[in-house]
Protein backbone atom coordinates (compact mmCIF):
# COMPACT_ATOMS: atom_id res chain seq x y z
CA UNK A 1 0.00 0.00 0.00
CA UNK A 2 1.92 2.92 -1.25
CA UNK A 3 1.77 6.44 0.82
CA UNK A 4 1.33 9.66 -1.40
CA UNK A 5 4.45 10.98 0.23
CA UNK A 6 7.20 10.62 2.80
CA UNK A 7 10.48 8.95 2.57
CA UNK A 8 9.41 5.33 1.52
CA UNK A 9 11.80 3.69 3.70
CA UNK A 10 8.65 1.64 5.02
CA UNK A 11 5.57 0.32 3.20
CA UNK A 12 2.15 0.56 5.09
CA UNK A 13 -0.05 -2.76 4.91
CA UNK A 14 -2.61 -4.39 6.88
CA UNK A 15 -1.87 -6.12 10.01
CA UNK A 16 -1.83 -10.08 10.21
CA UNK A 17 -2.18 -12.39 13.15
CA UNK A 18 1.78 -13.21 13.16
CA UNK A 19 2.25 -9.19 13.71
CA UNK A 20 1.18 -9.78 17.17
CA UNK A 21 4.38 -9.77 18.73
CA UNK A 22 5.58 -6.72 17.55
CA UNK A 23 2.44 -5.03 18.20
CA UNK A 24 2.26 -6.02 21.58
CA UNK A 25 6.58 -5.17 21.80
CA UNK A 26 5.15 -1.41 20.38
CA UNK A 27 1.88 -0.82 22.86
CA UNK A 28 4.75 -1.42 25.45
CA UNK A 29 6.77 1.37 24.28
CA UNK A 30 3.33 3.65 24.24
CA UNK A 31 3.64 2.65 27.71
CA UNK A 32 0.68 0.31 27.81
CA UNK A 33 2.00 -3.33 29.30
CA UNK A 34 0.90 -5.77 26.45
CA UNK A 35 2.01 -9.43 26.53
CA UNK A 36 1.90 -10.79 23.20
CA UNK A 37 -1.33 -13.29 23.86
CA UNK A 38 -3.38 -10.21 24.39
CA UNK A 39 -2.41 -8.43 21.38
CA UNK A 40 -2.95 -11.74 19.27
CA UNK A 41 -6.61 -11.82 20.69
CA UNK A 42 -7.66 -7.98 20.48
CA UNK A 43 -6.50 -7.51 17.30
CA UNK A 44 -7.79 -11.08 15.75
CA UNK A 45 -11.36 -9.07 17.42
CA UNK A 46 -10.06 -6.23 14.66
CA UNK A 47 -9.18 -8.16 11.69
CA UNK A 48 -12.99 -8.65 10.44
CA UNK A 49 -13.48 -5.94 7.63
CA UNK A 50 -16.00 -3.93 10.00
CA UNK A 51 -14.95 -0.23 11.14
CA UNK A 52 -11.94 -1.12 12.76
CA UNK A 53 -8.19 -1.18 10.82
CA UNK A 54 -5.34 -2.18 11.92
CA UNK A 55 -1.68 -0.82 9.57
CA UNK A 56 2.14 -1.68 10.44
CA UNK A 57 4.59 -0.03 8.82
CA UNK A 58 7.40 -2.86 7.66
CA UNK A 59 11.02 -1.76 6.66
CA UNK A 60 12.69 -3.20 3.32
CA UNK A 61 14.07 -6.24 6.05
CA UNK A 62 10.69 -6.83 7.08
CA UNK A 63 10.63 -5.46 10.76
CA UNK A 64 7.74 -3.85 12.24
CA UNK A 65 8.64 -0.03 12.00
CA UNK A 66 4.84 0.66 13.66
CA UNK A 67 1.53 0.31 14.04
CA UNK A 68 -1.83 2.50 13.30
CA UNK A 69 -5.12 1.60 14.34
CA UNK A 70 -7.97 3.39 13.13
CA UNK A 71 -11.72 3.23 13.72
CA UNK A 72 -15.47 4.60 12.37
CA UNK A 73 -16.93 6.60 15.16
CA UNK A 74 -20.82 6.45 14.71
CA UNK A 75 -22.66 9.45 16.71
CA UNK A 76 -25.86 10.53 16.87
CA UNK A 77 -24.52 14.14 17.01
CA UNK A 78 -21.50 14.49 14.50
CA UNK A 79 -21.14 13.22 10.81
CA UNK A 80 -19.42 10.02 10.53
CA UNK A 81 -15.81 10.09 11.24
CA UNK A 82 -12.74 8.29 11.61
CA UNK A 83 -10.74 8.04 15.44
CA UNK A 84 -6.97 7.14 15.50
CA UNK A 85 -7.13 4.83 18.63
CA UNK A 86 -3.16 4.45 18.65
CA UNK A 87 -0.11 5.02 17.21
CA UNK A 88 2.95 4.30 17.92
CA UNK A 89 6.19 3.84 15.79
CA UNK A 90 9.68 2.21 17.53
CA UNK A 91 12.13 4.31 18.89
CA UNK A 92 14.82 3.47 16.71
CA UNK A 93 12.64 4.12 13.82
CA UNK A 94 11.43 7.57 14.06
CA UNK A 95 11.65 10.55 12.48
CA UNK A 96 11.66 8.54 8.98
CA UNK A 97 8.34 8.70 7.63
CA UNK A 98 6.92 5.90 9.25
CA UNK A 99 3.99 7.67 11.28
CA UNK A 100 3.09 9.79 8.21
CA UNK A 101 2.90 7.24 5.67
CA UNK A 102 0.70 5.31 8.35
CA UNK A 103 -1.62 8.57 8.59
CA UNK A 104 -1.69 9.24 4.94
CA UNK A 105 -2.95 5.67 4.71
CA UNK A 106 -5.42 5.73 7.79
CA UNK A 107 -6.95 9.13 6.10
CA UNK A 108 -7.37 7.45 2.82
CA UNK A 109 -9.26 4.52 4.64
CA UNK A 110 -11.65 7.15 5.95
CA UNK A 111 -12.10 9.21 2.87
CA UNK A 112 -13.19 6.06 1.04
CA UNK A 113 -15.75 5.33 3.92
CA UNK A 114 -17.29 8.97 3.76
CA UNK A 115 -15.70 10.43 6.52
CA UNK A 116 -15.59 13.95 6.28
CA UNK A 117 -12.83 14.30 9.57
CA UNK A 118 -10.00 12.22 11.16
CA UNK A 119 -9.81 12.96 15.38
CA UNK A 120 -7.40 11.58 17.50
CA UNK A 121 -6.43 12.48 21.00
CA UNK A 122 -3.33 12.53 22.28
CA UNK A 123 -1.91 12.63 26.28
CA UNK A 124 -0.80 16.35 27.27
CA UNK A 125 2.54 14.97 28.11
CA UNK A 126 3.55 14.07 24.08
CA UNK A 127 4.18 17.51 22.97
CA UNK A 128 6.61 15.82 19.74
CA UNK A 129 3.48 13.97 18.83
CA UNK A 130 1.42 17.66 19.18
CA UNK A 131 4.47 19.08 16.78
CA UNK A 132 3.90 15.82 14.31
CA UNK A 133 0.33 16.12 14.28
CA UNK A 134 -0.11 19.95 13.43
CA UNK A 135 2.63 19.19 10.93
CA UNK A 136 0.46 16.86 9.15
CA UNK A 137 -1.81 19.27 9.13
CA UNK A 138 -4.28 18.02 12.48
CA UNK A 139 -5.24 21.68 14.15
CA UNK A 140 -5.77 21.48 18.09
CA UNK A 141 -9.23 21.68 18.59
CA UNK A 142 -10.45 21.22 21.89
CA UNK A 143 -8.96 19.99 25.73
CA UNK A 144 -10.65 17.51 27.81
CA UNK A 145 -10.48 16.27 30.84
CA UNK A 146 -10.52 11.74 30.47
CA UNK A 147 -12.66 9.78 33.03
CA UNK A 148 -13.20 6.28 33.97
CA UNK A 149 -14.96 4.29 36.39
CA UNK A 150 -13.50 0.71 37.60
CA UNK A 151 -16.31 -2.22 36.86
C1 LIG B 1 4.61 10.60 16.97
C2 LIG B 1 5.17 9.43 16.12
C3 LIG B 1 4.09 8.41 15.86
C4 LIG B 1 5.69 10.00 14.81
O1 LIG B 1 6.17 8.93 14.04
P1 LIG B 1 7.47 9.11 13.12
O2 LIG B 1 7.58 7.93 12.23
O3 LIG B 1 8.64 9.45 13.96
O4 LIG B 1 7.00 10.38 12.29
P2 LIG B 1 7.62 10.97 10.99
O5 LIG B 1 8.97 10.39 10.71
O6 LIG B 1 6.59 10.89 9.93
O7 LIG B 1 7.76 12.46 11.47
C5 LIG B 1 8.79 12.77 12.44
C6 LIG B 1 8.32 13.90 13.28
O8 LIG B 1 7.52 13.45 14.36
C7 LIG B 1 7.79 14.21 15.51
N1 LIG B 1 8.15 13.35 16.63
C8 LIG B 1 7.28 13.16 17.63
N2 LIG B 1 7.82 12.38 18.55
C9 LIG B 1 9.06 12.03 18.14
C10 LIG B 1 10.09 11.24 18.71
N3 LIG B 1 9.95 10.66 19.92
N4 LIG B 1 11.25 11.09 18.01
C11 LIG B 1 11.40 11.69 16.81
N5 LIG B 1 10.43 12.45 16.23
C12 LIG B 1 9.26 12.64 16.90
C13 LIG B 1 8.85 15.21 15.18
O9 LIG B 1 8.19 16.44 14.88
C14 LIG B 1 9.47 14.64 13.94
O10 LIG B 1 9.92 15.62 13.11
P3 LIG B 1 11.49 15.65 12.75
O11 LIG B 1 11.84 14.33 12.18
O12 LIG B 1 11.60 16.78 11.79
O13 LIG B 1 12.17 15.89 14.07
C15 LIG B 1 6.38 8.76 16.84
O14 LIG B 1 7.35 9.72 17.10
C16 LIG B 1 6.03 8.03 18.09
O15 LIG B 1 5.69 6.88 18.04
N6 LIG B 1 6.15 8.70 19.26
C17 LIG B 1 5.96 8.08 20.55
C18 LIG B 1 4.53 7.56 20.75
C19 LIG B 1 3.52 8.65 20.56
O16 LIG B 1 3.65 9.74 21.07
N7 LIG B 1 2.47 8.29 19.81
C20 LIG B 1 1.35 9.17 19.58
C21 LIG B 1 0.33 8.92 20.62
S1 LIG B 1 -1.03 10.07 20.47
Amino acid sequence: MAATSGISVVRVRRAVEEDAAALAALAVQLGYPCEPREAEERLLALLPPTDHAVFVAETPEGAIAGWLHVSLSRLIESPLRAEVNGLIVDGTKRSLGAGKQMLEVAERWARERGCQNVNLRSNVLRERAHAFYLREGYEHYKTQKAFRKKL
